[in-house]
């Protein structure tokens, strides 16, 4: 069988640069690289509950039939999607198969033809794909950087075609790929005095900020002034799954608009129950502990005086900025090898130059195995 000559160079050029990606089950290494932060995808509790709520209900279904709006509504929906919007302070929750559905379907849909968005340069590909998809003008701000927002936003208004448009302004309130934070009571005082609304992706902030791990603009008690949150579940919740966290009114054009709502089956009643069981384990001593391992993970690249080369973050996601694909690989080649897993970030996923190795700390993660792995990073970079 014949195969595409242009999608046959593409593949020659990621091999070329060593960035040729393919898939790998990983050995039973310590986890300095997933998303579990909470241990919960681990968590027998969580998969006992969940299994015992199913049978407690009589609900022995494996899966939806259908959209939403035909068969796939199962009821679990509105009782999970009453209590995330309740968990949330939110007067509403609308519940997508992934936080990659959400975004599309909320950024293809929402701002319309005319409107602006004005996106952080780091944001996530599922928000630049929904952005792709809308018929919208979009321009990015520099990471975290208000002023140039501000500059952004001035001459967007200037545009005399842009003066009824509805503008967007979208960032993430903990960056995947940095584990940073912008300041969102920046961004609120910005987004009011331009009339724009503000979105903000929480994917990495849930089970991480907040007593109950309730993500940061709650921590920061700001879910008023924010014009929707997403809420992914394949993070620190251990499953899957998103919430897009709204108002009455947007909940209900969502449901008429998100294509990525409407096209697709809906989550099995299993996935609905393991992501309500889920909520139920968040509490403030898991995410005590996770914090802990924050501020000694943080403590000990100081004692290491490897702090130049770290990114700084007060969340579960903590960059070393190693720069050079092969420089990266070959250390957290070395760490592998060493029993921990921890993945190079390479370019084009991160601008040429800033490739870096991605640590992700989790409650579970030993002091012991923290000293070690950073020790170890100090003597190899
Ligand atoms: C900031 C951000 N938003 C959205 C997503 C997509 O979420 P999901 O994995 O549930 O599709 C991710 C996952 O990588 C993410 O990091």
């Amino acid at each position: 069988m014949n195969f595409p000559k242009k999608l046959e160079q593409k593949l020659i050029q990621r091999a070329t640069s060593n960035t040729l990606r393919s898939l790998k089950s990983d050995t039973n290494r310590i986890d300095f690289y997933s998303n579990d932060y909470l241990g919960l995808a681990q968590s027998e509790s969580v998969f006992d509950q969940t299994h015992q709520l199913l049978l407690d209900k009589n609900i022995k279904i494996n899966g939806a039939t259908g959209s939403r709006l035909i068969s796939g509504n199962h009821q679990l929906y509105q009782e999970a999607e009453n209590y995330i919007a309740q968990f949330h302070n939110s007067p509403k929750a609308l519940l997508f198969n992934s936080g990659y559905d959400a975004n599309v379907g909320f950024f293809s849909c929402v701002p319309q033809r005319g409107d602006v968005i004005l996106y952080d340069e780091y944001i996530h590909a599922s928000i630049r794909d929904g952005i792709q998809l809308s018929n919208t003008k979009n321009y990015k701000f520099k990471h975290n950087d208000l002023d140039h927002l501000e500059k952004q936003l001035v001459s967007v208004r200037a545009q005399s075609r842009t003066k009824d448009s509805e503008i967007y302004i979208v960032t993430e309130s903990v960056f995947s790929m940095d584990g940073d934070t912008p300041n969102l009571n920046g961004l609120i005082t910005v987004t009011k005095q331009h009339n724009a609304y503000l979105v903000v992706d929480e994917a990495h902030a849930l089970g991480v900020f907040g007593e109950k791990g309730e993500g940061l603009v709650q921590q920061l008690q700001l879910e008023n002034e924010v014009f929707a949150r997403i809420i992914t579940y394949g993070k620190a919740l251990g499953c899957h799954g998103a919430t897009i966290l709204s108002n009455e009114k947007l909940y209900s054009y969502l449901i008429n608009f998100s294509r990525s709502f409407i096209y697709t089956t809906g989550l099995s009643p299993h996935a609905l129950a393991t992501i309500q069981v889920a909520y139920l384990h968040l509490n403030s001593e898991i995410i005590q502990q996770l914090e802990d391992n924050i501020n000694f993970f943080k403590s000990e690249v100081r004692r290491l005086q490897l702090n130049h080369s770290f990114i700084e973050s007060n969340s579960a996601i903590h960059c070393s900025v190693i720069s050079g694909i092969e420089k990266t690989k070959a250390i957290a080649l070395k760490l592998q090898e060493n029993g921990f897993n921890i993945k190079p970030i390479l370019s084009p996923t991160v601008p040429e130059g800033q490739e870096r190795l991605r640590f992700c700390l989790h409650s579970f993660n030993s002091k012991k195995h923290i000293t070690t792995i950073l020790e170890q990073l100090a003597h190899l970079i």
